[in-house]
């Protein structure tokens, strides 16, 4: 069993040449689906996403209301990068992050957010952005889907004004999910501390542990997943001056609790202590250096000379 369990192929969908129609069709089928009710992701556990925005706090803050800190008010005009559905656009103009937010995404049909918001049905890989336009450029969960990472920067670079922030919340774990053999070993120890009732796929069949797809298997599944996500960090630093970078884990929780987290229930004691003692582990383990962090909160500015 692997990582991909669950999820349509590639040429199940469409014309196997057309990447684009691929991953859109793909993003479709994930909203449908979560529409739908069904739990996909790891995150979708409250007590699991609870430990992951808790590590992304900065001085005890959620990064918006950071930020908003530190523009001492909203920014003018905020741009989300891969803006998905638009809930987090809408959300993010309701708290006061931004007067104005532009969200690019390949598929605005999704997006259903009102207000002052722009949309533009773009390729994130080729934009080009109005110099010195935006207080805030960000991306959640969608720059890893991302290839030409030193354009996008550059672009990014050139677009913030002055005062402005980019801010990744973002997979940055192995590229096309090539998992490492410490990363399953530990999922496999941790699988073993479940019931066999909370370690079941929706098809019955027992997890034990982790596989890893071929990058074959990952890229029939969504052409775009996680295309050069380990390069991010790298690529972040050359292009900006880190102003927090907060490890997020995953490393091990979101391998662990792939095509099981909808047998986890919602406040049920039991299942939170489980979570919070998997969750000590991997935190652990990454603090003391043993694992690295497969999800990051980044921030950057631009560097003095753009
Ligand atoms: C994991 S979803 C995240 C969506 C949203 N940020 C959220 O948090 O719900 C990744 C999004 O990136 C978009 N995406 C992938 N590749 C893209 C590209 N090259 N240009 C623009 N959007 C892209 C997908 O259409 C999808 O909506």
């Amino acid at each position: 069993m692997s990582f991909l369990q669950g999820w349509r192929k590639r040429e199940e969908v469409t014309d196997r040449r057309d990447n684009r129609a691929a991953e859109v069709s793909h993003w479709n089928d994930v909203e449908r689906r979560a529409a739908g009710g069904e739990r996909l992701f790891w995150l979708n556990h409250p007590r699991v996403a609870y430990h992951y925005h808790g590590k992304a706090l900065i001085e005890g803050l959620e990064w918006q209301d950071w930020i908003i800190g530190k523009l001492s008010g909203p920014a003018e005009i905020a741009l989300e990068l891969g803006c998905g559905n638009g809930a987090a656009l809408a959300e993010n103009l309701q708290r006061g992050l931004a007067r104005k937010g532009v969200g690019i995404d390949l598929d605005v049909s999704r997006f259903t957010a009102k207000g002052n918001v722009e949309l533009r049905a773009s390729d994130v890989n080729t934009i080009k952005l109005e110099r010195r336009k935006y207080d805030l450029i960000y991306a959640r969960q969608s720059f890893h889907h991302f290839e030409a990472l030193e354009h996008i920067m550059e672009q990014v670079s050139a677009g913030l004004t002055d005062r402005g922030f980019f801010v990744l919340d973002e997979f940055v774990g192995p590229s096309r999910f090539q998992w490492t053999d410490l990363q399953l070993s530990w999922v496999e120890r941790l699988l073993g501390l479940m019931s066999k009732d909370l370690r079941r796929y929706a098809n019955g069949v027992e997890k034990r542990s982790e596989g890893r797809s071929t990058p074959e298997q990952v890229i029939e599944v969504c052409p775009s997943e996680a295309i050069r996500s380990a390069d991010i960090v790298t690529a972040f630093y050359q292009h900006f001056e880190v102003v927090r970078r907060q490890n997020l884990g995953g490393t091990i929780q979101h391998l662990l609790y792939s095509g099981i987290v909808q047998n986890l229930a919602d406040d049920d004691p039991e299942v939170d202590r489980l979570v919070d003692c998997i969750d000590g582990i991997e935190t652990s383990l990454i603090a003391a250096g043993l694992l690295p962090s497969d999800f990051a909160l980044l921030i950057g500015q631009g560097k003095s000379i753009r």
